[in-house]
C-alpha cells in the first residue's frame, strides 16, 4: 500500500475524512449504496433534530467529567488505527458460500450506514454549533464516525460493492427526532455498539479460528470509541435531571429501550449463516449484548427491562416471527399478500405491545455519572 495515499483513518477532521471517501467514490456501488438507501423498520436511518436546542445545553453541571472526557477525546488516541495494515488478512471472496458472503455484506453495509449515520448527525450539530463545548464534542465523534464508516467501506471495497457515503448525505430520508430523543436513541445505539463490538472480539480472541474476517480484529479499538461516545451522551442527560427523571420520559426510555433491543434480536435473527461462521449463537449473543447494554445504562436511566422474565424472549420471537411473515407476504405479493402483511403487522404490534407492558426494574442513578469501559 501507498503510505502517501491519504486515508481517513489519519483525518484529523470529519470534513478531511468525507472528503477522502468522496474522492474514491468512484468505485463505489449502486447495489450497495441502494440498500444503505433503504429506510425499513429494520434498516439503519439518518437523523435530523432542533439543532438550536441542543446548542443551548449548559454543560456546567457536569463540567469536571465534561472536561476529562474531552481531554481523552482530544488526545485522540485511535488516530491511525483504522486502516489496514499486514495484520488485515486476504478475504477470499470468490471462495465464500454464496449465503455467508450475502450475510457479511448485509452486516458490513448496515455496519457502515449505521456508522455514518452518526457522522452525518454529529457533523451538522457541529456546522450549527455556537456553542464551544457542543462543537468541540461533536467535531471529535462525527471526526471518529467518518473514520469508522470509512474503514469498513475499505472491506467494502474488496468486494466491489462499497457505498457512495456523499450520494447518502444528499439523498438518503432524514428523520426527525426532538432532541431528547436523539439522546434515548444515541445513547442506546452508542452503548449497544460498544456491548456488540467488544463482545464478538472477545469471543474471537478465545475462538480466533472462527475469526472469517480481519475486521473483528480491529474491534477492540473501535469499541472504546462508541464507548466514549455514549458518556458524552450519559453526560449530556445528566445536564438536567427531567430528561430521564420526569413520568413521561421514564416512559419513553422503556419505548426506546424496547424499540432498540427488539430490532437489534430481528436483524441480527436474520443473519444465520454469518454468526454460524463466527460460531455464535444468536440467542446467547444478543441476551448477552442486551445484559451488558442494561448494567451499563444504570449510570443514566432510571428503569432497564427485565431480561429474566420469560416475556422478553418470547416477545422477541414473536416479533422475528412476524417479520418472517410480514417478509414472506410482501414476497407473495396480490391480494393474499396484503392480507397476510395485515395480519403480520397487527403480530408485529401485539409483540411490541407485550414487550412495552412488561414490568421493569427501577434503578437509582449513581451520582458519579462516569464509566469506564470494563468487558
Ligand atoms: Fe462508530
Ligand atoms: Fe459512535
Amino acid at each position: 500500500m501507498n503510505v502517501q495515499t491519504p486515508h481517513t483513518a489519519d483525518a484529523t477532521t470529519v470534513e478531511e475524512g468525507l472528503a477522502i471517501q468522496q474522492a474514491q467514490s468512484k468505485f463505489d456501488s449502486e447495489a450497495a449504496t441502494a440498500l444503505a438507501m433503504q429506510n425499513t423498520l429494520l434498516t439503519p436511518r439518518f437523523y435530523t433534530t432542533d439543532f438550536a436546542e441542543l446548542d443551548a445545553i449548559d454543560v456546567s453541571p457536569v463540567r469536571a467529567d465534561w472536561d476529562k472526557l474531552m481531554e481523552q477525546m482530544r488526545n485522540d488516541p485511535n488516530k491511525g488505527h483504522f486502516r489496514k495494515t499486514e495484520d488485515w488478512d486476504h478475504v477470499d471472496w470468490e471462495g465464500m458460500e454464496p449465503e455467508l458472503k450475502a450475510e457479511l455484506l448485509d452486516f458490513l453495509i448496515s455496519s457502515c450506514t449505521a456508522e455514518f449515520s452518526g457522522c452525518v448527525l454529529y457533523k451538522e450539530m457541529k456546522r450549527r454549533g455556537t456553542n464551544e463545548d457542543i462543537k468541540e464534542l461533536f467535531s471529535y465523534m462525527s471526526r471518529d464516525e467518518a473514520r469508522h464508516a470509512g474503514f469498513i467501506n475499505d472491506a467494502l471495497r474488496e468486494a466491489g460493492v462499497a457505498v457512495n457515503l456523499g450520494f447518502l448525505t444528499r439523498e438518503k430520508k432524514y428523520t426527525y427526532f426532538r432532541p431528547k430523543f436523539i439522546y434515548y436513541a444515541t445513547y442506546l445505539s452508542e452503548k449497544i455498539g460498544y456491548a456488540r463490538y467488544i463482545t464478538i472480539y472477545r469471543h474471537l480472541e478465545a475462538n480466533p479460528e472462527h475469526r472469517f474476517h480481519p475486521i473483528f480484529k480491529w474491534f477492540k479499538e473501535w469499541c472504546n470509541d462508541e464507548f466514549s461516545h455514549g458518556e458524552a451522551f450519559a453526560l449530556l442527560m445528566r445536564t438536567d435531571p427531567k430528561i430521564t427523571q420526569s413520568f413521561a420520559n421514564k416512559l419513553w426510555i422503556r419505548f426506546f429501550l424496547t424499540a432498540v433491543f427488539s430490532t437489534m434480536w430481528v436483524r441480527d435473527h436474520a443473519r444465520p449463516k454469518f454468526h454460524e461462521a463466527l460460531g455464535v449463537d444468536i440467542d446467547w449473543y444478543d441476551m448477552e449484548v442486551f445484559r451488558k447494554t442494561s448494567e451499563i445504562a444504570r449510570q443514566v436511566f432510571p428503569v432497564e427491562l427485565d431480561l429474566d422474565n420469560p416475556r422478553f424472549i418470547n416477545g422477541c420471537r414473536a416479533m422475528e416471527r412476524a417479520v418472517r411473515q410480514m417478509d414472506a407476504a410482501k414476497a407473495r405479493g396480490g391480494v393474499s399478500g396484503m392480507m397476510g402483511r395485515a395480519a403480520a403487522g397487527a403480530k408485529a404490534a401485539a409483540a411490541f405491545v407485550s414487550l412495552y407492558t412488561m414490568p421493569v426494574k427501577k434503578n437509582a442513578v449513581p451520582d458519579d455519572v462516569r464509566l469506564e469501559p470494563a468487558y
